[in-house]
């Protein structure tokens, strides 16, 4: 299996950032954990942080011809505002698996909506960086 991570824009603040909303880990912590399941897997998986929605745009354009099999994205608050994100997934036709870290609902209502959720095969929040690693073993079973 080849799988790519997209984090959104301040996931790269992680460990210090809002650690009551998103914990304490790192984003490292979090790609390590990701590389580490993969390799014990044999799968192949690469990780992509941008806080630039025109680079996470470009990074998914990519996929139309280097093909991965599923894309694990947290658009962070691209969620709420991107149309253009979205455009560019559903141009790439690759399935993927939307991850916050928080539980959006329980917050403001202005995270209440995505832009990607009625697309995406699966939407996971709340579980903190597990929701990664749920993900990543939900495509690994397919
Ligand atoms: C987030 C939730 C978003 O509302 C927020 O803008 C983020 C992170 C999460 O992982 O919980 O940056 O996607």
């Amino acid at each position: 299996k080849s799988i790519l991570v997209i984090h959104g824009p301040n996931l790269n603040m992680l460990g210090t950032r809002e650690p009551q909303h998103y914990g304490n880990q790192t984003l490292a912590d979090i790609d390590q954990g990701l590389h580490a399941l993969a390799h014990a897997d044999q799968a192949r998986l690469e990780t992509f942080q941008s806080n630039s929605e025109a680079d996470i745009i470009e990074k998914i354009h990519t996929l139309s011809v280097n093909r991965v099999d599923y894309v694990i994205i947290n658009p962070a608050a691209f969620t709420h505002t991107s149309v253009a994100i979205r455009d560019a997934i559903s141009a790439v036709k690759v399935p993927f698996i939307e991850v916050h870290l928080s539980n959006v609902h329980a917050r403001e209502p202005f995270r209440h909506h995505s832009y990607f959720s009625d697309i995406a095969t699966a939407v996971i929040c709340g579980l903190g960086a597990e929701g990664y690693y749920a993900a990543y073993r939900h495509i690994q079973q397919l």
